[in-house]
């Protein structure tokens, strides 16, 4: 079967959508880049084992070498070709969660070569679960996998639209694939198996209670993670705008506000509840914009009101601080390494 009638056999893309993911597969095969969409965020993909492919991504990026990246797969049985000695807890996060926003940490088989992990023994493998990606990997054909970073260059905020990826790498890259705006918004969970009990290195849309659920015993929080394993996710400054931006508690919020209006700043106050938002307007120089209140239409937009803030040319925004629940740990992680100077 040729690489036409397997991307022909995916179910609910349009002809359009399937005649781009032939011609994103001939870009992969022959060592280019193309951008694709996942229900995370947009990836900036390359094929795993071609090394001059994955070089390319680190350059676009600006991202250090030592930084691993992750390898995407279109099915759960996949694992066998590229990790090893795969705990059963692996494999039922697997069957549950995938295809889905969860990264799992395992040790790499020899088909994993170096610069994908940064020279690490271990790989981070994920299924996704966007139509696209998946028929894109399906295209690729067997023992074949994309490794892909979010779509943005090192440090910043990740794409959840093409345009994103566009207006930020649009010229270094060799084709993006638009599959519209990302239905999850923030990155997936990294779920190490390293060590004997799972750790949780990076929070996402599937939570320490989803996980722990399946699996019926705890897993880990990495929160002060010593910086041996390289995960730049876990950097304290990442996923950052370009205007600074200082969490507060709605009590506080406006005071703050008025103090640097009195500077001449112009600044925007970022709340999600009632008690944010009651607060009266001190300045003209304040402007207000309401997030939701449920977490997962926050994270659905987090990123791309930080992109639409960045450019209003804001001197400060102020970001109430979110719920302290489990439901809220991957907004609340993102806005602290945002805030982070
Ligand atoms: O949702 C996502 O995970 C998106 C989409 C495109 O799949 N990808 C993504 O990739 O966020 P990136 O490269 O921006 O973030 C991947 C994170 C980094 O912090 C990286 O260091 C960490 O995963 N990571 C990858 N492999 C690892 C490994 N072997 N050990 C520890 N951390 C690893
Ligand atoms: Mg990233």
């Amino acid at each position: 079967m040729n690489k036409t009638s397997v991307a022909h056999q995916q179910a609910g893309l349009t002809p359009e959508q399937q005649e781009q993911i032939v011609a994103a597969a001939q870009i992969l095969h022959a060592g280019g880049t193309v951008a694709f969409p996942t229900e995370t965020v947009y990836g900036l993909g390359a094929d795993v084992s071609n090394p001059s492919a994955i070089h390319k991504i680190y350059r676009i990026k600006h991202r250090p070498a030592d930084h691993p990246l992750i390898v995407h797969i279109s099915a759960i049985s996949d694992l066998h070709h590229w990790a090893r000695a795969i705990p059963e807890s692996a494999w039922k996060l697997a069957q549950h969660f995938w295809p889905g926003p969860l990264t799992l940490i395992l040790s790499r088989s020899p088909h994993i070569p170096d610069c994908v992990t940064g020279g690490q023994d271990t790989v981070g493998l994920r299924m996704p679960a966007h139509p696209i990606a998946l028929a894109l990997l399906r295209a690729l054909g067997p023992e074949k996998a994309l490794a892909a970073p979010s779509a943005n260059r090192f440090g910043r905020i990740s794409p959840t639209a093409a345009a994103h990826v566009q207006q930020e790498l649009g010229t270094e890259v060799d084709m993006i694939l638009d599959g519209g705006t990302c239905q999850v918004g923030l990155e997936s969970t990294i779920l190490s198996f390293h060590d004997e009990i799972p750790q949780i290195l990076r929070p996402g849309g599937i939570t320490p209670a989803a996980i722990e659920a399946v699996l019926h015993s705890p897993v880990l929080l990495a929160h002060n993670r010593p910086q041996t394993i390289r995960a730049s996710g876990t950097l304290p400054a990442h996923y950052a705008p370009a205007t600074p931006l200082r969490i507060y508690p709605a009590a506080e919020l406006w005071q703050h506000a008025s103090i640097l209006a009195e500077q001449d700043l112009r600044i925007l106050v970022i709340t999600w509840s009632a008690s944010g938002q009651s607060q009266p307007v001190l300045s003209k120089s304040i402007e207000q914009f309401v997030m939701p209140s449920d977490p997962i239409a926050y994270g659905q937009q987090l990123y791309a009101r930080l992109r639409q803030f960045d450019q209003a040319a804001f001197d400060y925004l102020l970001i109430e601080v979110p719920p302290d629940h489990p439901n809220w740990l991957a907004i609340t992680d993102r806005l602290q390494r945002a805030s982070y100077h």
